[in-house]
């Protein structure tokens, strides 16, 4: 499943996927990159807190400009879903500032593994990344 804020993007991702096996659920996170850390009254739609994942993979919205849609919504409820599913998360972009921000603020732990501009968490009982 992609959670895309974006329908521009969204339509352009969707012709470059196969058939089947996929799908975009829309979603305004409803937090720019200038509002910081302030996430109260927003969440993931429940059609991704319902699921179990195996895998969380970070990388949207933009969350480049003050004024983009930024992250923070997004790692907060990947981390949620994280802990509670035995987990495997990855945020790409990590070295931006409000990323930076966020990692200390929503896990209780240093990442697991950072590849380039990617980090990776993963549940002490995982086996190691
Ligand atoms: C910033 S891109 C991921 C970039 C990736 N981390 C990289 O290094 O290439 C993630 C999000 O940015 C937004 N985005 C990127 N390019 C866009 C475009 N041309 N039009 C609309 N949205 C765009 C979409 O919401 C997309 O999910």
């Amino acid at each position: 499943m992609f959670v895309e804020s974006s329908p521009a993007w969204a339509e352009r991702v969707a012709a470059t996927l196969p058939t089947g096996g996929w799908e975009i659920t829309p979603h305004d996170y409803g937090t720019r990159v200038g509002d910081g850390l302030a996430v109260v009254g927003h969440s993931l739609p429940a059609a991704v807190t319902s699921r179990t994942w195996d895998v969380i993979l970070v990388d949207g919205p933009r969350g480049v400009d003050a004024d983009d849609p930024g992250r923070v919504v997004p790692i907060r409820a990947a981390a949620k879903l994280a802990k509670r599913d035995g987990w495997r998360m990855f945020v790409h972009d990590c070295d931006q500032p409000l990323e930076q921000a966020a990692y200390p603020h929503f896990f209780d732990r240093e990442p697991a593994r950072a590849y380039d501009r990617t980090w990776a968490y993963g549940a002490d009982h995982d086996p190691p990344l």
